[in-house]
């Protein structure tokens, strides 16, 4: 880490981090990243639904790590080991905390949430699902909610039913309804869609859901760092985020399981650090989040994503949700404003996630000349086809917001737009 330029780019930031605007965020100064320059240009990084940037608080944390408490967990008898152990299961008491969940010993940590999800279906999939059961997901799914379903019912013979989506990117709660049945084990919901930004009200569906008797997963994905969380009163049966989109390092994540639930699935990864016993008649399990835990986790990773917890809780993630949702205000009332325009995905409760077209430009256009004014977007089809397919169209050109994101970096998305029309004639 390069100390110096980052103290030195934070203290040119916090002097011109927005000014006085009510959209201006008095944390963008936290990351080093926002002050380097992108093809010369201030970085107005609207990429959030793909991965954030990490504060110094969280870089800080990782090099902390490996040069003060850097073993190996759970197994060693040495003063580091018992260390870093303790590091290790904090990390995991933080996320109970994220998540109000009751107990630390309900999450387990994973690589992301496409893990999480695979771990449930490996898991509690394999072995409560019978031919003819079904799975019943929503049409705004990312594909991490999608596909490891559909291997678990070429697996097992259930079925993957989807519930209908309306024209402004919200779920068809008749639909829904119409589709749960006595046969349908697992709903598998986004809380916050990736692509469109819709927040499904899970709280609603995990009632329903609970009572046709099925269980519900939750993928939190583009939640969890955008407005407070909390499993309890959701009520749902498995949760799952990523600590890259919360401002946390690649490579982990964590699944929260309901206790009673995670005390009857089996593992679904064999190796060190699962087990309470080993002999070539037979193994059996560690209790607990240790059995999905297979191998060396990432402890470092861990302890580094309990600093972005510690950070965000620290703002407080309604102001968070606040700051986002003024952003998202702005940006959806003067992209609308332009002519040749669409926005697709105007749900009625939305987090700050923005999807477009522009008539007569190629998302992937749109996205390569906003990269040239040092705009970071995402284009394309976000890993929601079946959701792209429902509007017909091949992708979309996507803004998503985080906590360091200004009034400026509105202004240059809807800048950028307007030079790419003029380049493009349209
Ligand atoms: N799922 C991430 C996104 O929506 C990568 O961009």
């Amino acid at each position: 880490m390069n100390a110096p330029l980052t103290s030195q780019h934070s203290a040119q930031l916090a002097a011109d981090s927005g000014g006085d605007s009510p959209l201006a965020s008095p944390w963008a100064a936290d990351f080093p990243i926002l002050a380097r320059p992108v093809r010369k240009r201030r970085l107005a990084y609207l990429d959030n639904g793909a991965t954030t940037q990490k504060p110094g608080a969280v870089i800080q944390a990782l090099e902390a790590f490996y040069e003060q408490s850097n073993a190996n967990i759970h197994r060693g008898v040495h003063w580091l080991s018992q260390h870093a152990t303790d590091l290790y299961e904090e990390a995991r008491e933080r996320v109970r905390v994220l998540l109000n969940a009751p107990d630390s010993q309900d999450v387990v940590f994973t690589r992301g949430t496409t893990e999480a999800i695979n771990l449930v279906a490996q898991s509690w999939g394999q072995k409560v699902l019978r031919a003819g059961d079904e799975i019943l997901v929503t049409g705004m799914e990312h594909h991490s909610n999608i596909v490891p379903w559909q291997l678990l019912c070429a697996r097992t013979g259930a079925v993957l039913r989807h519930a209908r989506i309306t024209d402004t990117g919200e779920l068809d709660l008749d639909d829904f309804r119409a589709q749960l049945n006595p046969r349908t084990r697992l709903v598998g919901i986004a809380h916050v869609s990736n692509a469109l930004g819709t927040v499904n009200p899970v709280a609603e569906l995990v009632r329903l859901a609970h009572e046709a008797g099925a269980l519900v997963l939750v993928d939190g994905a583009q939640a969890v760092a955008h407005a407070p969380v909390d499993v309890q009163a959701l009520d749902c049966d498995f949760y799952a985020f990523s600590g890259h989109k919360l401002y946390g390092p690649t490579g982990i994540g964590a699944l929260y399981v309901r206790g009673t639930i995670l005390a009857g699935m089996p593992p679904w990864q064999g190796g060190g650090d699962m087990i309470r016993t080993v002999s070539f008649e037979g193994s059996t399990w560690a209790a607990g989040p240790q059995r999905f835990e297979a191998g060396t986790p990432n402890i470092g990773g861990s302890v580094a994503l309990g600093a972005a917890i510690d950070y965000v809780l620290s703002i407080g993630l309604e102001r968070i949700a606040a700051h986002e949702a003024a952003l998202l205000a702005e940006a959806t009332e003067r992209l609308r404003a332009l002519p040749g325009v669409r926005l697709v995905g105007t749900a009625a409760h939305k987090a700050g996630i923005l999807s477009f077209l522009v008539d007569g430009i190629h998302p992937h256009d749109l996205g390569t000349i906003l990269d040239t004014e040092g705009v970071a977007i995402r284009a394309g089809h976000h890993c929601a086809m079946p959701l792209m397919s429902h509007f017909g169209i091949p992708g979309t050109a996507r803004a998503s917001f985080a906590l360091y994101n200004d009034g400026r970096d509105v202004d240059a998305l809807v800048a950028g737009v307007r030079k790419a029309q003029k380049l493009f004639g349209v």
